[in-house]
C-alpha cells in the first residue's frame, strides 16, 4: 500500500489485505513492541467487560494471529475466528477454529453467537454500517459486543506526545522490523474512523442498548461496548 493514499471501497479492501499478508509473520513481535505489551491488557479487559458465562459461543472478527481467540479461551469461552488475510490465519497461534471470510458478509447463521468481539480492525473496513448489520444479525437477543480500537487522547499533552509517537516512532519501529509502507499506513489510517457519536449512533441503530465507549491507557484506545437488544 502506497503510505500517501487512503484508499476506498474494493481498493481498500485488497489493499488492506495484501497489506497483512504481507506483515503478518511479525506482526506479533511489532505489536507487541510498539504497545509496550498494553495490547495484551486491552483484549484481557474487553473479554472481562463482556461478561459472558463459560462455555458462550463468541466469534472474533478479524483475528488476525488469534490473540483474542486465546484471551477467549483463557476465560472458558468457545471462540471462532474469523479474519479475511490468508497471511494471518496462517500465522495464528490458536486452538480455536478459524474462518477466512470477509467480515461484512458473515458465513454465520441468524441469531446463533453469544459475543462478538473484534480488534484494532474497525478503521480497516470499508463500511461501518455493513458491519454493525451484520454483528446485530448474527447475534442472539442479548448477545454482547467488545469492539477496540485506536484512538486519540483528549488531553493535549498526552495528545500531542501521542500524535508523535504513533506518527513517527512507529513507523520507524515497524520499517526496521517488518514493512515501511504498512507501518507508515497505520497511524494515516486513524482518519478511517468516524467520529465516536457516529459510531454510537451506528450501533443503536441496529439495535444496540447499553452502548458505552471505554477509554483504555489514557485514551490512546477505545472500546465499544453493547448488549442486542431482547
Ligand atoms: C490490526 S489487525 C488486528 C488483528 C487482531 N484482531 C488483533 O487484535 O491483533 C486487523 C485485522 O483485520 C483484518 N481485516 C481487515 N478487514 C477485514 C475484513 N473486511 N474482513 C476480515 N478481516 C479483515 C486484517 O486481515 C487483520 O488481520
Amino acid at each position: 500500500m502506497h503510505s500517501d493514499e487512503l484508499p476506498q471501497g474494493d481498493e481498500k479492501s485488497a489493499a488492506v489485505e495484501h497489506m497483512f499478508d504481507q506483515i503478518a509473520p511479525r506482526y506479533d513481535l511489532v505489536n507487541r513492541l510498539m504497545t509496550f505489551r498494553m495490547d495484551v491488557g486491552w483484549r484481557r479487559r474487553t473479554v472481562k467487560a463482556l461478561d459472558l458465562p463459560a462455555g458462550s459461543t463468541v466469534l472474533d472478527l478479524a483475528c488476525g494471529t488469534g490473540d483474542f481467540c486465546n484471551d477467549l479461551l483463557r476465560y472458558g469461552l468457545d471462540p471462532i475466528g474469523l479474519d479475511f488475510s490468508a497471511g494471518m490465519l496462517e500465522a495464528a497461534k490458536t486452538d480455536a477454529p478459524l474462518i477466512r471470510a470477509d467480515a461484512l458478509r458473515l458465513p454465520i447463521p441468524s441469531n446463533s453467537v453469544d459475543g462478538v468481539t473484534c480488534g484494532f480492525a474497525l478503521r480497516n473496513f470499508t463500511n461501518l454500517d455493513e458491519f454493525f448489520a451484520e454483528i446485530s444479525r448474527v447475534l442472539k437477543p442479548g448477545g454482547r459486543i467488545g469492539l477496540l480500537d485506536v484512538a486519540q487522547p483528549s488531553n493535549p499533552l498526552l495528545r500531542l506526545g501521542h500524535s508523535f509517537y504513533f506518527g513517527k516512532v512507529v513507523p520507524k519501529i515497524g520499517a526496521l522490523m517488518s514493512d515501511r509502507n504498512a507501518y507508515k499506513y497505520l497511524p494515516k489510517s486513524v482518519q478511517y474512523l468516524p467520529e465516536t457519536q457516529q459510531l454510537l449512533s451506528g450501533l443503536r441503530s441496529v439495535g444496540f442498548s447499553d452502548v458505552n465507549r471505554v477509554l483504555l491507557s489514557g485514551g490512546i484506545t477505545q472500546l465499544f461496548l453493547g448488549s442486542l437488544l431482547d
